[in-house]
């Protein structure tokens, strides 16, 4: 499997942690938070009936979808109580640019 990193933000575009920050990259959109000191990068659309995800509010590392609260992990996309999930993508901080590696192949 092959990736390949793409910029998507800047550091500093971001709100505290707890908010989201909605970005477009690849054709894909993204949701942004702060956690932990690092960035993590999830799927923008709630895996319940697609709210976006950049609008609910993060707590210990999950994302309360503002709709109808499901609970989705940051870190790997599993809801808490449902079997659904949303995809994430591997994400660094150089400086004050976030990238986000996307993935392609090897299906
Ligand atoms: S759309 Fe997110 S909980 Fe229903």
């Amino acid at each position: 499997m092959t990736g390949k990193w793409v910029r998507v933000a800047n550091l500093s575009e971001l709100p505290a942690e707890g908010l989201g920050h909605s970005v477009k990259a690849e054709g894909l959109d993204l949701a942004l938070f702060r956690w932990n000191d690092r960035v993590w990068a999830i799927e923008d659309l709630c895996p319940h009936l697609g709210f976006p995800l950049s609008e609910g509010i993060m707590q210990a590392g999950e994302v309360i979808c503002s709709w109808h609260g499901w609970h989705v992990r940051l870190e790997d996309g599993t809801c808490r109580r449902e079997r659904e999930r949303a995809k994430v993508w591997e994400c660094r901080v150089q400086g004050d640019e976030v990238f986000v590696k996307f993935e392609f192949g090897g299906f």
